[in-house]
């Protein structure tokens, strides 16, 4: 299931983010892939030692995981923190599933959710779509800048060749609750069922009995 959150940064939290990236440096981005992921990966990072990371991480994860939509499709239990990758003319991403594993000796995860948060409007550059294969077939995702996407870490995805200006993206992972993303997709829809009911008819059988089985099946689907 691909989501999407709209507006999950306003114009002045892109602009500080902007700026505090125009300062940073930036380093080959295959130096952060995994062997299978360089041979196609062509686009550059942020220095993971910068100094800036720590800010840029509250500004942009902060946000991200306090969302109720992403608590509720994504049930993260860890979050990484942000890569902010940049594409210029010439560079792309080709396809491929990103690692299974990340994360430093004594602090890895479990990728099962994958995100990108767009920092460029679609205005800032030609080309650069992100492909995701989704249940649903091909998926093609340029995003307004402040809107972020999300997808299961093991679909196939790919970024299309920036042909001119730039596309500057967040990226991040999460280890979610609960593995499987066929009973997380499961999980949202019964979140949605249960909010709706609680708001037409709170106090009817139905709500109580829908509001249980969410309940039960996080229950019996979540690992911590
Ligand atoms: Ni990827």
């Amino acid at each position: 299931m691909l989501m999407t959150i709209p507006d999950l940064l306003n114009t002045q939290q892109l602009e500080e983010i902007r700026a505090l990236l125009g300062d940073a440096s930036f380093v080959d981005g295959r130096l952060s892939a995994g062997r299978d992921a360089q041979r196609v990966k062509n686009n550059e990072e942020m220095a993971s030692d910068n100094a800036l990371n720590v800010k840029l991480n509250q500004l942009v994860l902060g946000r991200l995981y306090q969302h109720p939509t992403f608590q509720a499709a994504a049930m993260p239990l860890k979050l990484s923190s942000a890569f902010f990758a940049r594409y210029g003319a010439g560079q792309s991403y080709g396809q491929h599933v990103d690692d299974a594993i990340m994360g430093p000796q004594g602090g890895q995860y479990r990728t099962d959710v994958s995100m990108t948060v767009f920092l460029s409007g679609p205005e800032d550059y030609e080309g650069g779509e992100l492909t995701v294969e989704t249940e649903h077939g091909e998926q093609h995702v340029k995003l307004p800048a402040g809107h972020a996407v999300f997808y299961p870490s093991g679909s196939l995805h790919s970024v299309a060749e920036v042909t001119s200006g730039q596309r500057l993206v967040a990226v991040a992972w999460a280890q979610s609750m609960v593995r499987d993303p066929q009973q997380r997709a499961l999980l949202y829809d019964m979140y949605i069922v249960k909010e709706a009911l609680q708001n037409v008819s709170p106090d009817a059988e139905a709500t109580a009995r829908a509001n249980r089985s969410y309940i039960n099946l996080v229950r019996l689907w979540s690992e911590l």
